[in-house]
C-alpha cells in the first residue's frame, strides 16, 4: 500500500517528464485491472432546488438568480425510457438536495425504473438517513455517488455553512452497508486545500474502499461567493486521477464534466490518466442550462448534436472499447483481474 509519502511525491511531482511516467503506470495499471472497456453513463439531473448553501455551486440556495425547475416523474421516466431504448446500460440521477426528493417518490421512482428498463440505476440526491438509503438499495437502485468534497475538515466546514464532515462521511457508510456500490470523491483546486489535503482524500477512498470516485478540477462559478478565486490546476487534476488508479487499480472513475469544462479535449486527456467511465448529459434542453453548479456546465464536452455519439467517438478514438455492460463495479462483483 503506498504511503503518505509516496502519494504527495506523485502529486507534488509537476514536470512534464514525472507527469508522463505517472500517467504510463496509470495505464498500464487501468489496462491490466480493468481493461480497455469505457462505460457510458447517462446523466440525468433532475431538480436543481438545493437546501444546502454550499460555498462553490452555483445551485446554493443563496444564489437567487438561477430560476429553479423540477422534472415530473413522467418526465424522468420518458428519459430513461429513451437511454434504455438506445442501449446505455446505467441512467444516473442527480439532483440538488431537494425535499420534495422525499424517500417515498425516490423509491416509487427507482421501482418503476427498475421494472420497466434493462438499466443500472446510479443515484445522486445528497445527504440522507441510514434508513433511506437502504430504502433505495430495496427499491432497486445499484449505485449512489456522494463525493466527500474535501477530507480536510477546516476546509470542509469552511466550504460547507450548513452540514459537516462527519456527518457525510457517516452518509457514505450508510450507502456502502446498504449494499449500494458507492461512490464518493473530491474537488481539485479548492481554495485553501493543500496537495497534503489531496493526498489525504486519496487515501480516505482507499481506506473506506470506494467503489467508483468522482475526481474533478474546481470551477469558479460568478454566482458564489468563490466565484473570485482562481480554477483547479488540470494537470494536478490529472495526477489525482493517476494516482488514484494507481492506489486502487478495480476503482471506476470518470473522466468527469469539469475536466471537459476547464480545458478543450480534458476528458479524454482523463481516460489517458486512469478514468474508465463517460457520464453523457441527457438532462432535457429546457433543463439543462439551469443545472449550473458551475459555468457551462451545460455544454458537454466534446459538444455535438449527439453527445453519445461523440463519447463513443472519443472512447474509439483513445483505442478503447465501448462497453457495453452495466459497467458495474469489479469490486463488488468479484470479476476482478489480479
Ligand atoms: N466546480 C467544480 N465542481 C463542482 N461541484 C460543485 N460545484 C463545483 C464547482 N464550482 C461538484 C461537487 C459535487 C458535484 C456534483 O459537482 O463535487 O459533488
Amino acid at each position: 500500500m503506498l504511503s503518505f509519502d509516496q502519494v504527495r511525491d506523485m502529486l507534488v511531482s509537476s514536470d512534464a517528464e514525472s507527469c508522463e511516467r505517472l500517467r504510463r503506470a496509470a495505464d498500464d495499471a487501468r489496462k491490466t485491472c480493468v481493461g480497455d472497456e469505457v462505460h457510458i453513463r447517462g446523466l440525468l439531473e433532475i431538480s436543481n432546488h438545493c437546501r444546502r448553501d454550499c460555498m462553490y455551486c452555483g445551485l446554493r440556495r443563496g444564489n437567487k438568480k438561477v430560476p429553479r425547475y423540477r422534472m415530473s416523474d413522467e418526465e424522468i421516466i420518458d428519459v430513461a425510457a429513451r437511454l434504455a431504448d438506445s442501449g446505455i446500460k446505467t441512467a444516473v440521477i442527480q439532483s440538488g438536495e431537494d425535499p420534495a426528493l422525499n424517500i417515498v417518490r425516490v423509491c416509487r421512482l427507482v421501482e418503476r425504473i427498475k421494472s420497466s428498463f434493462d438499466i443500472a440505476v446510479t443515484l445522486s440526491l445528497g445527504e440522507y438517513s441510514r434508513e433511506d438509503y437502504a430504502s433505495m438499495r430495496s427499491a432497486g437502485a445499484d449505485r449512489y455517488l456522494l463525493r466527500h468534497e474535501t477530507s480536510d475538515e477546516n476546509l470542509y466546514a469552511a466550504l460547507h455553512p450548513d452540514s459537516s464532515l462527519a456527518n457525510r462521511l457517516k452518509c457514505l457508510e450508510w450507502i456502502k452497508d446498504a449494499g449500494l456500490q458507492t461512490g464518493a470523491g473530491m474537488m481539485i483546486g479548492l481554495p485553501g486545500q493543500t496537495i497534503d489535503s489531496i493526498a489525504n482524500d486519496i487515501l480516505y477512498l482507499k481506506s473506506f474502499g470506494v467503489h467508483m470516485a468522482g475526481i474533478g478540477p474546481f470551477i469558479p462559478d460568478p454566482d458564489t461567493p468563490l466565484g473570485n478565486a482562481a480554477a483547479g490546476d488540470f494537470d494536478l487534476a490529472m495526477r489525482t486521477l493517476a494516482v488514484a488508479r494507481l492506489t486502487m487499480p478495480h476503482l471506476l472513475i470518470p473522466a468527469t464534466t469539469a475536466t471537459g469544462v476547464l480545458r478543450h479535449g480534458g476528458r479524454a486527456r482523463a481516460l489517458q490518466f486512469g478514468a474508465n467511465v463517460i457520464m453523457v448529459n441527457a438532462t432535457p434542453d429546457s433543463f439543462r442550462e439551469l443545472y449550473k453548479i458551475y459555468p457551462n456546465k451545460d455544454r458537454d464536452e466534446p459538444y455535438s448534436e449527439d453527445p453519445f455519439k461523440s463519447a463513443r467517438d472519443m472512447i474509439l478514438s483513445e483505442g478503447r472499447i465501448v462497453s457495453e455492460g452495466y459497467g458495474h463495479s469489479p469490486i463488488i462483483f468479484g470479476t476482478r483481474n489480479e
